[in-house]
C-alpha cells in the first residue's frame, strides 16, 4: 500500500459534517481528529453519525465526473438503468455509476459481524443516482478491458441463473448485490456488501468524494499486481489518486460483458 494511500485511510466523518463546519476538505483532513470535530457539533448528532460510520468512510480526492470530451457529466447524461464505469479513487479501481430510475432511500447496512454503517441513498433531483466499487467483494472479480463478470442487470433484463433483476451480479461465483440498499449481499458466497462511492452534487456537477464500506483495494492491488503493472506501467501508477473521472458506458471500456 502506497504512502498516500495510507495517509488518506484515516478515520474521518461524513461530508455533510465537513460542509457544516465550513472548512476546506484537505484542511479538515489534515487538522481535525474526530475528537476535535466533536466540539463543533451537537453531541448527540455527532455520536449517532460517528457510531455508524466509524472506520467505514474514507475520503479521497474530490473528483469531478466528466464525459469523454472533458465536460462535466450532468444528471441527464446518466440514462436510467444503463451501466457506466469510472475509475475512483485510484486510477485502476473501477466503479459503477447507475441511475436506478427512481428515488433510492438511504439504509443502514449491516455486516455479518453486527457492525453497521449508514448509506445515504441516491443523489440527483430524483435521488436515483448511485455508485459502487465494481470490485466484487467475494474474490475481487472486476471489469477489465477484455471482459466483465460483474455487471448490473436492469429490471427488464433479469439474470438467467438467479432470475434477479435490478441487481449487480458477479458471474464468477454468483454473488448478487442490491444497488438500492447500499450494495448489500442478496445471494451467493460474498459476505461483504459492495463498497459504495460517496457522491456529491455541486452546481449541477457530480463529484466522487470517498468510499463507504469495506473496500477491497488492498486485496485487489495484491492479487492483480502483475496485470496492473502491465496495464499501467507500474504499481505506483495503478495506485495514483484521481481528481477527475471519465464516465464511460460499460461497452465502451469492456469488450465482452459476461452475463449469466
Ligand atoms: S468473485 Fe464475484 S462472486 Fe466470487
Amino acid at each position: 500500500m502506497g504512502k498516500e494511500h495510507v495517509q488518506r485511510h484515516v478515520l474521518i466523518i461524513g461530508t455533510d459534517i465537513d460542509r457544516s463546519i465550513g472548512m476546506n476538505r484537505r484542511d479538515f483532513i489534515k487538522t481535525c481528529g474526530t475528537v476535535a470535530v466533536a466540539s463543533f457539533l451537537d453531541a448527540s448528532f455527532f455520536s449517532n453519525v460517528l457510531a455508524n460510520q466509524e472506520g467505514f468512510l474514507k475520503l479521497y480526492n474530490k473528483a469531478l465526473l466528466i464525459k469523454e470530451d472533458g465536460s462535466p457529466i450532468t444528471e441527464k447524461d446518466i440514462l436510467p438503468h444503463k451501466e457506466y464505469l469510472f475509475f475512483y479513487p485510484f486510477t485502476s479501481t473501477p466503479c459503477f455509476l447507475l441511475n436506478l430510475g427512481e428515488e433510492v432511500k438511504g439504509v443502514e447496512v449491516k455486516l455479518s459481524d453486527g457492525k453497521t454503517y449508514l448509506w445515504k441513498g441516491g443523489v440527483g433531483s430524483k435521488k436515483s443516482i448511485v455508485a459502487y466499487s465494481a470490485i466484487c467483494s467475494h474474490q475481487w472479480s472486476y471489469p477489465t478491458k477484455e471482459y466483465a463478470f460483474i455487471n448490473y442487470y436492469p429490471p427488464d433484463k433479469p439474470s438467467g441463473t438467479t432470475k434477479k433483476a435490478g441487481v449487480i451480479q458477479c458471474c464468477a461465483h454468483l454473488s448478487v448485490f442490491d444497488p438500492k440498499a447500499g450494495g448489500k449481499v442478496l445471494e451467493g458466497p460474498a459476505e461483504l456488501p459492495l463498497a459504495s462511492v460517496v457522491l456529491e452534487e455541486d452546481g449541477g456537477k457530480l463529484f466522487a468524494v470517498g468510499i463507504l464500506g469495506k473496500d477491497q483495494f488492498d486485496a485487489f492491488f495484491e492479487n492483480y499486481k502483475t496485470d496492473l503493472r502491465k496495464q499501467y506501467g507500474s504499481s505506483a501508477k495503478a495506485k495514483e489518486l484521481v481528481d477527475k473521472c471519465i464516465v464511460l458506458e460499460v461497452e465502451k471500456y469492456v469488450k465482452e460483458t459476461i452475463r449469466c
